[in-house]
């Protein structure tokens, strides 16, 4: 038995079901010529601490003015309390939170630890120590008010190329970092999912990290391991209750003007679903003059032109995209295919001037691999596909402007490769039944998705 469950047997399983295809030949869409880059090897990240010292220290945005702080002690009796304040050690707070931990076969995690602190003042820097003890970490709160940046990165995993990309994420300012599925691929072994949480920690200790879950977060098997999500769920607590949802795996936030909804490819989301329903509910509370913004992130894309994964989403998409079409969301965002695609706005399958944009960033640098090949002919509805690691920034410049850029990983640079002006459908006078007199009713998708000059 013991042999049977080892990690290898653990990795052949998951090739088996989870690796993407990756095709021999590659396939060329941008206009330069660029040699693909292969997989690069996985990073162990040790604990160089003691054992009561915070580990995998990271940070989430929770209610309005709240960060939330998580991080892992080996010792089961360290404290769960932050001290903070706005210069260098001289905390003038203290706040206590909650703890948990999780047993999966014979491994026993750290204790836990999840500490709200707040309220906090936007766009200032904060200084703070887990635990009473330990190094001093610091972030910045976002601001109120646009502008505002996002940093996007799917299908992350802890490689060389993980690091290559979170050097370049880190290189230059940004205010929230998004991730839309597929975080540590410990894949059932649970050590990595500490690993991972020491090599991001630089970065989303610094800067909130708001995620959502992949197929390598779920870690189950029917009937010998049932409960799915343990460790995602444990370590990655997101603010689920702050927004109404009864489950961390779907949730959403405000931040600066935007409103952003997590859902989950792998729990219920058919109509009678608690997803759905929550979603309805999200969205009908939404006022487009608070949050002109809205951006949806979820993991199996639901458009996709890759050979990679085809299908995975389109149940999902079946049941929820004329709620997103409703709402007039402005872009969805996905993981899951190692590569990066952009589309022009679409609703069922046809280009529609009032749909959302979607754009698969599952390109984060894994250990899996680049998924190379797209289909052809090449849709119309495809803007751009490229498959290279990168990253991206998503700049909202004010209510109705913002600036879309996708980042290479051209070995230790990182290169833009894709830009565009995005413009919010909050003010679409033809997306939202608005005549006067002036507005055409065919104006082309075209019109809110700009090649930027810049
Ligand atoms: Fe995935």
């Amino acid at each position: 038995m013991a042999k049977l469950w080892s990690p290898a047997a653990f990795r052949v399983l998951l090739t088996i079901c989870c690796v993407p295809q990756i095709m021999p030949h590659s396939h060329v869409s941008a206009e330069e010529y660029y040699i693909r880059q292969p997989p690069r090897s996985v990073i162990q990240t040790p604990n160089k601490r003691s054992e009561s010292d915070p580990q995998q220290v990271h940070i989430s945005l929770a209610a309005k003015d709240y960060i939330r702080v998580s991080w892992i002690t080996d010792d089961k009796e360290a404290e769960s309390v932050v001290e903070y304040g706005k210069l260098p050690g001289r905390y003038n707070t203290v706040a206590t939170g909650e703890h948990t931990s999780y047993q999966f076969f014979f491994y026993k995690s750290g204790k836990i630890h999840h500490v709200k602190i707040g309220p906090l003042e936007p766009a200032t820097t904060y200084y703070y120590r887990c635990g009473g003890r330990g190094p001093e970490f610091s972030f910045k709160m976002p601001p109120a008010n646009f502008p505002i940046e996002f940093a996007i990165v799917g299908d992350l995993g802890q490689t060389e190329w993980t690091n290559s990309t979170l050097d370049h994420v880190g290189s230059k300012d940004y205010d929230v970092f998004l991730l839309p599925g597929d975080l540590s691929y410990a894949d059932f072994q649970q050590p990595l999912w500490d690993s991972f949480g020491r090599l991001v920690e630089p970065y989303a200790s610094s800067r909130p990290w708001m995620v959502t879950e992949g197929n390598h977060e779920i870690e189950s098997i029917p009937i010998i391991l049932p409960h799915a999500f343990k460790a995602y769920n444990a370590r990655w607590l997101m603010p689920y209750e702050e927004s109404g949802s009864s489950s961390n795996l779907y949730y959403s936030f405000d931040i600066a003007g935007a409103h952003i909804i997590m859902l989950g490819s792998y729990t219920d989301f058919d109509e009678d679903s608690a997803q759905y329903k929550w979603l309805k509910a999200d969205l009908a509370k939404i006022n487009r003059k608070k949050t002109p913004w809205i951006f949806v992130l979820l993991h199996a894309p639901w458009y996709n032109t890759n050979t990679a994964h085809q299908g995975e989403g389109e149940s999902m998409r079946n049941s929820m995209e004329e709620l997103l079409y409703n709402a007039r969301v402005d872009v969805v965002f996905a993981g899951h295919v190692h590569a990066y695609e952009r589309f022009t706005r679409i609703y069922d399958n046809k280009a529609d001037p009032c749909g959302p944009i979607y754009i698969t960033i599952g390109d984060g640098g894994n250990r899996e691999g680049l998924a190379l090949e797209f289909k052809e002919p090449k849709s119309p509805l495809s803007m751009f596909q490229e498959s290279s690691f990168g990253h991206a920034r998503l700049k909202i410049l004010d209510e109705t402007r913002a600036h879309w850029s996708w980042y290479r990983n051209n070995d230790s640079d990182a290169v833009i490769a894709d830009e565009v002006r995005l413009e919010s459908l909050s003010t679409s006078k033809q997306c939202w039944g608005i005549t006067d007199g002036q507005e055409s009713s065919s104006s082309s998708s075209s019109s809110s998705v700009t090649k930027d000059e810049l």
